[in-house]
């Protein structure tokens, strides 16, 4: 049966992360389960998530993910309405699915993730009849987006060059330092002048620094402002608004041509 889950994680029940010294993506150490999250009841009807761990680590709920989906509730709930968003390394899709949800969006959200966590993402999207609000797209960092979501963003966005959309979320995304700079490649390819990426991090390991400092060298990185701030960032919780710096159309050029 499905359970209320309790907001107050706890880091180490959720956190297998440092034990993975070899970076092998945890498999099936739990069994699969559905979760209820209301987020306190701001979620009505809450959101039913599976939790599968056999297609890797991205199948079950990951404590940055819970405070980035509890924020955008919080804090953005009424003003993203008509905004195109855009979620990378969703996993099971928990921030995706909890804004489409609490917010009256009006264009679909895109939930995306590597190829073995698409059938999870879709599951959970069906199981809370989201079928109509929230797409699930295959995204490698680094990569190039493929012509579907590419589409998707043609269709929906209503920004001048029409190819970047205004949200991008991330949580729990850095972990894997060979994974790093294939992240940021992709925010330099997603994040257009008027986007704003809402980044939220779990720091696990010193490494994890490495890719905070790379990040503010080449995005403006400011610290998003909410009441539980403080408790988060003593559990190792940040969570950042995410800017493009201003580019000459050179630079700009050259960034475009090597991220597809
Ligand atoms: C720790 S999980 C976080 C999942 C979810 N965002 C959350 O907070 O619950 C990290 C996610 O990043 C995804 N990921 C890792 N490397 C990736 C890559 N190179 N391209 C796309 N996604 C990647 C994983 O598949 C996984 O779902």
């Amino acid at each position: 049966m499905a359970e209320e889950h309790s907001y107050q994680l706890s880091l180490t029940e959720h956190d297998p992360l440092p034990g993975l010294e070899s970076f092998v993506p945890v498999r099936a150490s739990k069994p699969p389960s559905t979760t209820t999250i209301s987020f306190n009841d701001l979620l009505q009807p809450p959101l039913l998530l599976h939790e599968n761990l056999k297609q890797g680590c991205g199948g079950q709920l990951w404590p940055a993910g819970m405070v980035l989906a509890r924020y955008m509730l919080h804090a953005h709930r009424h003003n993203i309405a008509d905004k195109t968003i855009i979620e990378l390394g969703a996993g099971g899709g928990l921030v995706g699915l909890a804004v489409a949800r609490g917010s009256q969006i009006t264009k679909p959200l895109i939930i995306t993730d590597q190829l073995p966590m698409l059938g999870l993402m879709q599951q959970n999207i069906a199981l809370n009849s989201l079928e109509n609000r929230v797409i699930a797209g295959r995204l490698d960092w680094g990569t190039s987006i493929s012509p579907s979501l590419e589409a998707h963003f043609s269709t929906h966005a209503l920004l001048p060059d029409e190819r970047f959309p205004d949200v991008v979320l991330a949580a729990d995304c850095v972990y894997f330092e060979p994974a790093f700079p294939l992240l940021l490649q992709t925010m330099h390819r997603l994040l257009g002048p008027e986007t704003l990426c809402y980044f939220c991090f779990m720091k696990r390991r010193k490494a994890d620094w490495r890719f905070i400092r790379d990040m503010k060298k080449q995005f403006e990185v400011v610290d998003a402002k909410y009441d539980d701030q403080h408790q988060d960032k003593r559990d190792g919780i940040y969570l950042y608004e995410v800017r493009r710096k201003p580019r000459s159309n050179a630079v700009q050029k050259e960034l475009q041509r090597k991220t597809g």
